[in-house]
Parts: C-alpha cells; sequence; structure tokens
C-alpha cells in the first residue's frame, strides 16, 4: 500500500483534461476527511498499489546513433515523446482510478472511459518496453529463438517472410506485429494487432515490432516495408532468447 497526500492527489487531478468533475469529487472527500481525525484522514489517503501511478520509463538499452537505417532523431523522439507520453498517461489514468475508489456516486459509464484508458496506456506501455528493448542487436536469429521458429514456420526464411507479411499489413495505420508464444497452445505465431489492446489472450512476446506510422514515418514517410526491413536487420535476438528461455521456464 503507498500513501499520497492530499496535495499531490490535489495536484495531479487539477491538471486532467477531466479536471472539473474529478476536482468535484475531491472536493466531497475532502470535506468528508474534514470532519474525521487526523489518523483517519491518513487512512482515507491510503492508496492500493494497483492505482500508485509512479511508472517510471525504462531506459534504451542500446546507442541509438547505432541501429542501422533507423535514425537517432527518430528512436530519440519516440521513445521521449511516444513511449515516455504512455507512462506519464498510465501515471496519470491510475492516479485518476485512486481518487475515484470511494465516490459511490460516480456513474459506471464514467469510471468504465478510465478503465479503457487503464488498458490502452498498459498496453501501449508495455509495448513499447518489449520494443525498444529487441532493438540493437545484429538481425542474426539463433538458440532457442531460432529453434521455436524452425519448428512452428519450417525455417527462418519462410518466419521472416511471414513476419514481415503480418507488419506490411498494418502498413499506413497503427498496431503491432508480434512474435508470441501462446501459454494456452504452447503455439508460436506472428500475431497481428491493431492497437495497444489488440493481443492473442495468453501470448507471451518473443518479438515486438511498433507498426504505428510515428515509428517510422520520420525516417521512411509512408514507405512502411523499408522500416519493416530495417527493423528487422536490427533485431537483438539475444533479448528474444532471453524471453523464450524465461517463458519456457515458467510452463
Ligand atoms: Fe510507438
Amino acid at each position: 500500500m503507498k500513501a499520497i497526500s492530499r496535495r499531490d492527489a490535489l495536484s495531479t487531478l487539477a491538471t486532467g483534461a477531466a479536471g472539473l468533475a474529478v476536482t468535484d469529487v475531491l472536493t466531497a472527500k475532502e470535506a468528508r476527511i474534514e470532519k474525521v481525525t487526523p489518523a483517519q484522514s491518513a487512512a482515507a489517503l491510503v492508496v492500493p498499489r494497483a492505482f500508485a501511478g509512479q511508472h517510471q520509463p525504462k531506459p534504451l538499452t542500446f546507442d541509438p546513433a547505432k541501429l542501422k537505417g533507423l535514425s537517432e532523431k527518430l528512436i530519440k523522439s519516440h521513445w521521449e515523446n511516444n513511449y515516455g507520453g504512455a507512462v506519464k498517461a498510465l501515471n496519470a489514468v491510475e492516479q485518476r482510478l485512486a481518487a475515484m475508489l470511494g465516490d459511490k456516486d460516480l456513474p459506471p459509464y464514467i469510471y468504465g472511459d478510465l478503465k479503457r484508458e487503464e488498458l490502452v496506456r498498459t498496453g501501449s506501455v508495455v509495448l513499447h518496453e518489449k520494443y525498444f528493448a529487441n532493438l540493437g542487436g545484429d538481425g542474426k536469429a539463433s538458440g532457442k529463438a531460432l529453434d521455436l521458429i524452425k519448428q512452428w514456420f519450417g525455417s527462418y526464411e519462410q518466419w521472416e517472410a511471414e513476419f514481415k507479411k503480418t507488419a506490411n499489413a498494418l502498413g499506413g495505420g497503427s498496431g503491432w506485429t508480434i512474435l508470441a508464444y501462446n501459454m494456452h497452445t504452447g503455439e508460436v505465431h506472428n500475431y497481428w494487432a491493431w492497437d495497444h489492446m489488440h493481443n492473442a489472450p495468453m501470448s507471451s512476446p518473443l518479438l515486438v515490432l511498433d507498426m504505428y506510422e510515428h515509428a517510422y514515418h520520420m525516417d521512411y514517410g509512408a514507405a512502411a516495408a523499408e522500416y519493416v526491413d530495417a527493423f528487422v536487420q536490427n533485431a537483438n535476438w539475444d533479448e528474444v532468447n532471453r524471453r523464450a528461455e524465461e517463458i519456457i521456464s515458467r510452463k
């Protein structure tokens, strides 16, 4: 359990787009707190960890100036603005959910909007962290990941062709292409994901490719296929192998 101060809670709420409605809620909450003892006030503001809103961005694990065919400017902008923005948004959503925990008058559909945002932002944070962590390699598949690819796709070449075809199907739009091990079926597939919330249930990512236009437009314009080629050349198969070994050890 993590406690936040009333000032933190007010500050967080006052900055949001939904500030007016949420501030009304908090004002009511404050009014209740004023009528109880200081100890009771502190207890009322203890926030469950699930709503702590304290996520921190993970640093890049490679030198963004040294990728092949992906510029430092693109990677830094993507990391700072899109991924960094997702982390901030997830924190803001969690803190707003925390502020609404005791509000019995809140319409369920308003709460539902925030729960949807929790799912969107969580998906964006997780997938961006997987994406950046599986960049910075030499693009040469090896080890356990290559064994799995051969087992489920016949050869590396057949897997790469299907991975690229899946990614190119998302060109000009949004989404993710995810080589994943499915913990339920025990199978390995290249999954197509239209947005941050779109994942095959029980699938654990091995290699993640960001197909949102912000991931490539600065370098390639609308030529998404060239970006997909560049991504494959920079894939970090050491990280993919680490994920594969971790997933299989959990079975
Ligand atoms: Fe992105």
